[in-house]
């Protein structure tokens, strides 16, 4: 791909998580980005810790009230009542327990960890995944494509919304969670036969 000074190539990183690898749909999945054109420049799989979960995501306040309020849209689109599913209308007090339930499932068993290269990569690569909630994604994207399940759904059986991937959502994101998972690591340069093509 022809060396873009503003800074159109990309990278992002990808997660297939514990549901996406015990499904067999890791092939399949990474088949959707890389018809797309997106380049893989790094891949492992590794069965993570705990710990080492719970530092993937940003656990800013911002980003904890983000994911309570995502619950409680889809409360409302589905006309419930936040106070009878989990007791508070708080977005703070919804997100820590959300956070909590995403370390146990990012935890449950093994995850492939991807490092995209390609045009408007962090853009393209959210697109293809969907919206968080499966029920709400297009029908066309990987969320949509495998899975129906929701916020409501999640907080009834006390889990994680099981979305398949997660993808890094901004270059702050992408700087994170590339060193968090690929370390000192560098991603591989090589060409793809397509470049010139897709570019
Ligand atoms: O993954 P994405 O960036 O689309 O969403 P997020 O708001 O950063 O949330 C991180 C992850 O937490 C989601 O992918 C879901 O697996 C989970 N989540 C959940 O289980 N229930 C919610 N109400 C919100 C998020
Ligand atoms: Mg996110």
């Amino acid at each position: 791909m022809s060396p873009n000074a503003a800074g159109i190539v990309e990278r992002t990183l990808v997660l297939l998580k514990p549901d996406a690898v015990a499904r067999g749909l890791a092939g399949q999945i990474l088949a959707r980005f890389e018809t797309v054109g997106l380049k893989i420049v790094a891949l492992k799989m590794v069965m993570p810790t705990r710990d080492f979960v719970a530092r993937h995501y940003p656990n800013t306040p911002e980003w904890i009230a983000g994911m309570g309020k995502k619950t409680l849209e889809t409360y409302k689109d589905r006309g419930l009542d936040p106070i009878a599913e989990v007791g508070t209308t708080d977005p703070m007090k919804i997100g820590e327990m959300v956070k909590a339930w995403n370390i146990d499932y990012l935890s449950s068993g093994p995850v492939v960890a991807v490092i995209f290269e390609g045009l408007h990569a962090i853009t393209t690569v959210r697109k293809l995944c969907g919206a968080t909630m499966p029920f709400s994604a297009d029908p066309g994207s990987i969320r949509g494509s495998y899975s129906s399940t929701s916020a409501v759904v999640g907080n009834a059986t006390k889990r994680a919304v099981r979305n398949l991937v997660h993808a890094s959502s901004t270059p702050e994101e992408v700087a994170h969670e590339t060193a968090h998972w690929f370390g000192p690591e560098k991603p591989c340069v090589y060409r793809r036969a397509d470049e010139d093509i897709l570019a």
